[in-house]
């Protein structure tokens, strides 16, 4: 009887343990498919700059879509818009925000200039470690 009793809990923690590395599984993907990073390189590498990679999840998360896409004109289209340093330093588009109060100010240029060298405007489904070059990133904060 004792026996009998190990082997189904043996059993049940085996089933339990497989379902929980499923369901696991599947919600890292789900986050995956949502951590949407937009490359925006129309100018930058142009200019010498590394392209731009604006994390778009993480922004969602703390913005309503209005904000950005309403308010502040962002066009919906990776590349869809016309922005330069002069309309950020004059709070236009990224500028709203990132002026050292809301966000970390502009003087930051390797916080937002942090893409690989070569990649071009897109929606990339990575998230932002993967694009990040090895030098860019957080380093110079
Ligand atoms: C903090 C600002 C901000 C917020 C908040 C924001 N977005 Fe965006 N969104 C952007 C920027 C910047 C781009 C890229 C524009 C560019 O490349 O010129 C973009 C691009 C997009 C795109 C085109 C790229 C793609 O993923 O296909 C869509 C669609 C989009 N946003 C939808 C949304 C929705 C839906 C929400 C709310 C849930 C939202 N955005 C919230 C700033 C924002
Ligand atoms: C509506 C306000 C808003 C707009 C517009 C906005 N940001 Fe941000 N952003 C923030 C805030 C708030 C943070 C968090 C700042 C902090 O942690 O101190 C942030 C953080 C970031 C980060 C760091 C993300 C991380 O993982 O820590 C990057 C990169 C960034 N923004 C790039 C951009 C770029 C590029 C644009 C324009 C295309 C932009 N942001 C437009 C508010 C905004
Ligand atoms: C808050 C995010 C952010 C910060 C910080 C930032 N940039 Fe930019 N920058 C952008 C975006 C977005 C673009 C447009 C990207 C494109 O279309 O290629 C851009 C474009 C540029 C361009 C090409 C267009 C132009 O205006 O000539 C240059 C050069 C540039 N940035 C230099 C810098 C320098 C230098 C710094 C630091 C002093 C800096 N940026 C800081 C977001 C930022």
């Amino acid at each position: 009887m004792k026996k009998y009793d190990e082997n189904v809990v043996l059993a049940i923690v085996l089933l339990l343990s497989m379902v929980l590395v499923a369901v696991d599984l599947l919600t890292t993907r789900d986050a995956h498919a949502e951590y949407g990073d937009v490359v925006i390189n129309k100018y930058s590498e142009a200019a010498g700059m590394r392209p731009v990679v604006f994390p778009h999840w993480f922004h969602r998360v703390r913005f309503r879509c209005k904000v950005c896409h309403a308010d502040l004109g962002f066009k919906f289209e990776a590349g869809g818009n016309e922005i330069n340093m002069l309309k950020i330093i004059d709070g236009e588009y990224c500028g709203a925000c990132h002026d050292g109060d809301l966000a970390w100010s502009v003087e930051n240029c390797d916080l937002c200039h942090s893409g690989a060298p070569g990649t071009p405007t897109q929606v990339h489904e990575s998230t932002l470690q993967k694009l990040v070059a090895p030098t860019g990133g957080k380093a110079t904060e």
